[in-house]
């Protein structure tokens, strides 16, 4: 069975809460776009597309179930009110702001045209929300399928046989529309049988390795293991060789113009290490996470979340023997009065990066060390334009 974090169908949308994986699969009813923004900013749902996608499915279905104004400029300025309130529930990751510029110009298109009014600027909007989540699943799939060539076919250990690979935090069917970027790349080395062995690092400290993507990995029954972060320098140096281990793929919540990409803490040190060691580093991401707007790396907020989630570890109990899913307990793992710095997420420079894999192929660096990532936007038949943050 495939696994699905997004379920919708017109009216009715529901999400997999997240906070309770790997251990209970429980959908959440999402009514309309308060109940999405608070399902984003508590981490119900999460990972770049997903954040988008649910966003944009929020408010076709409060759309589609409410009493709705004959006016199509009511409709459009409706809709446009409530898409800037969702892109403030987490900042750092692009792809929500890039899904809500895009809705707003589908919506003023809408009401601009001869005869609109209320049903046909909310017909647009849902058509155009709808898209995403079938885009995004082939995107994925996309990005899947030139990630695995590309590793075969530029890698050391690709060259030898079946590759290894390291992957950071969630970016699977969980963490998007179905499928996944980085853990795509994964799957889809898998089923070309070309994976000797995925390694997932847990992702202090909110462990969307160890809940997410481990529990991915082991419902596809890909052959994996959990290592933890501080463990990653060790098996690159210790067992890169026997494991055949080709390199890192990561995600990505925004690339920069110049390839500088933001995504879950740890990854920068991770691209440091793959460097050292001589693996390629690799993040996967689909055109909507690429931000031509934003230059540089330094020009991408930070979210910083509460410091509670790294010295507290949420879970059910469990006796030593089994696990009671009834209880769910709080533990304090840190001194008290500590103080805490949690950034979400971190940057790391195109420098360190080999290669950055989308759904129309995988950029590299020019011979002088330059992404031109302008580039994926003026493929053959694209009607995608770039990011358009600055402008919703
Ligand atoms: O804080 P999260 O869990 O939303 O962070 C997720 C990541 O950093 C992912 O790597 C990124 O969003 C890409 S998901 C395809």
């Amino acid at each position: 069975m495939v696994l699905q974090a997004i379920k919708y169908t017109r009216g009715q949308l529901e999400i997999l809460d997240q906070l309770k994986l790997p251990h209970q699969e429980e959908y959440d009813h999402i009514y309309s776009s308060t109940d999405a923004w608070h399902a984003i900013k508590e981490m119900r749902t999460r990972g770049a597309p997903a954040i988008a996608i649910v966003a944009a499915l929020a408010l076709a279905v409060e759309l589609t179930n409410m009493k709705l104004s004959s006016v199509a400029e009511e409709v459009q300025v409706f809709v446009t009110e409530k898409l800037h309130y969702l892109v403030t529930s987490r900042p750092t990751a692009v792809n929500l702001a890039d899904a809500a510029g895009k809705l707003k110009k589908v919506t003023e298109d809408a009401a601009a045209k001869q005869g609109a009014n209320g049903e046909s600027v909310r017909d647009a909007y849902v058509n155009a929300a709808e898209q995403m989540l079938v885009d995004d699943v082939s995107d994925n799939e996309n990005i899947g399928k030139h990630g695995a060539e590309w590793i075969v076919k530029n890698t050391e250990a690709g060259k030898k046989g079946p590759v290894s690979m390291l992957t950071h935090c969630n970016t699977g069917s969980l963490a998007t529309a179905g499928y996944g970027t980085a853990l795509g790349v994964i799957r889809s080395l898998h089923s070309s049988g070309s994976l000797k062995h995925a390694f997932c690092s847990e992702t202090r400290p909110y462990n969307q390795g160890s809940r997410l993507t481990a529990f991915e990995l082991v419902h596809d029954q890909i052959p994996a293991t959990l290592v933890t972060d501080s463990m990653a320098a060790a098996l690159l140096r210790l067992r890169g060789g026997s494991e055949n281990i080709a390199g890192i793929v990561v995600g990505a919540d925004r690339v920069a113009a110049n390839g500088d990409t933001a995504n879950k803490i740890g990854t920068y040190s991770l691209a440091i290490l793959a460097k050292h060691h001589g693996v390629k580093f690799l993040v996967a991401a689909p055109r909507t996470t690429i931000d031509l707007n934003t230059k540089s790396g330094a020009d991408i907020v930070i979210e910083e979340r509460p410091g509670k989630e790294v010295t507290m570890v949420k879970g059910p109990r469990h006796d030593g023997v089994n696990l009671d899913l009834a209880v769910v307990e709080t533990v304090s793992i840190a001194a008290n009065g500590i103080n805490v710095w949690n950034p979400a997420f971190d940057v790391t420079p195109a420098e360190l990066i080999d290669g950055i894999i989308t759904e129309v192929g995988v950029f590299e660096k020019d011979s002088e060390g330059v992404f031109h990532l302008e580039e994926a936007f003026q493929a053959k038949g694209s009607e995608i334009k770039p990011s358009t943050v600055g402008g919703l």
